[in-house]
């Protein structure tokens, strides 16, 4: 069965019946609609609901090194880079990272969610065809995990191209994970464009990456969908530029106010955004780009371990004309991981 809303069953989802963390990175991604005239620069503080949180997140195995310590055992990650050294771009590993293991007391709440992996797909015409294209690409990446999670079942539309080699839920299985969660945090790195493939009769289905019937691209009549990370938004690790020019990321600045922009319209239009996450805090191993690309707040010097803030950490203190400023936002932290500050 087609779905007959403009937007996926699996957005559907997301939006009427799920609290949203955001966690945005900095990298490939589409470009968010401006307001008139750059309003997005007049985002506040004040603008959000007083319990909304800010923050910075980090992911355990990128920051913490100390792979051997307290009784950890290998991840699937030590034993690839054991076995594949060469897969990483500088050849380096996760063992000491960004030492955060041997610095971080964490701490902790109360709630349990789950972290989406979730890009948008822009259809890549306005035709129909390319339409559904779109809303079969959102199903096939975030509708997998979140539709199970709130329908008890996978997307219709991985159903009907999946066909039987989708496992079928008990009556029991569906009830044990619908509504399991108290939050959904969606983590977003960039959006693609999405173009039917036609099917031809009898290709049978082979695999996840063909199943969808989707020609996913970033480049539409030669043109990027937004600028490409290589360039810009996650500065390449270069030891010959100068640190002080590295900390003076204004487009990381730029960046998060524009998400900040979006996320406040979002909220205005009925989402249930609770919260706003930068990832990462600091720059972490980057897995297969090992410690080559810079996503953090805090830059860190990987031969001495050393952490110096990048001016988007120290952005607070730039805002005019805004009593509340960010106090709550990018002052302070550095201390908690995971956690609003
Ligand atoms: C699709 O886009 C074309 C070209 O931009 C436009 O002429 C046409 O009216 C659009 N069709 C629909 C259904 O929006
Ligand atoms: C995907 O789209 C690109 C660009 O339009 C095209 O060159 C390519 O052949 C398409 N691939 C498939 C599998 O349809
Ligand atoms: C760490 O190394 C950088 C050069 O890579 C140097 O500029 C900096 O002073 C060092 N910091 C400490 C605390 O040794």
């Amino acid at each position: 069965m087609l779905s007959i809303s403009t937007t996926p069953d699996s957005l559907h989802c997301l939006m009427k019946n799920s609290i949203i963390v955001l966690i945005a990175c900095l990298c490939v991604h589409g470009q968010p609609t401006q307001g008139p005239l750059n309003e997005y620069l007049n985002v506040r503080r004040s603008d959000f609901p007083d319990d909304f949180l800010f923050g910075a997140s980090t992911s355990a195995a990128q920051i913490e090194g100390s792979t051997k310590s307290g009784g950890k055992g290998p991840s699937a990650w030590d034993q690839f880079i054991r076995e594949f050294p060469d897969k990483i771009m500088d050849k380096s590993n996760m063992e000491v990272a960004a030492d955060s293991y041997n610095r971080y007391k964490a701490t902790q709440g109360g709630q349990i969610g789950i972290s989406h992996v979730a890009q948008y797909f822009e259809p890549y015409s306005n035709t129909s065809l390319d339409e559904e294209a779109s809303k079969r690409a959102i199903d096939f990446e975030l509708g997998w995990f979140m539709e199970p999670l709130v329908r008890g079942d996978y997307p219709e539309s991985m159903r009907r191209l999946v066909k039987d080699r989708l496992p079928v839920f008990t009556a029991e299985e569906k009830e044990l994970v619908k509504g399991s969660f108290d939050f959904i945090a969606i983590s977003y790195y960039s959006s693609r464009y999405a173009k039917d493939i036609p099917t031809t009769p009898n290709a049978a289905p082979v695999s996840y990456m063909v199943d969808s019937n989707v020609n996913v691209t970033v480049e539409k009549d030669g043109v990027l969908i937004g600028p490409n990370a290589g360039g810009s938004y996650t500065e390449k690790s270069n030891d010959n530029i100068p640190i002080s020019q590295t900390l003076k990321d204004d487009i990381r600045i730029d960046f998060v106010q524009k998400h900040l922009y979006q996320t406040q319209t979002a909220i205005k239009n009925g989402v249930n955004v609770k919260g706003y996450f930068y990832y990462s805090l600091i720059d972490s191993f980057e897995w297969g780009e090992g410690y080559t690309v810079r996503y953090g707040l805090y830059h860190v010097d990987f031969k001495n371990l050393t952490r110096s803030p990048k001016e988007s950490a120290k952005w607070s203190s730039r805002r005019q004309g805004d009593e509340q400023g960010w106090r709550n936002g990018y002052e302070g932290h550095g201390k908690m991981k995971g956690k609003a500050f």
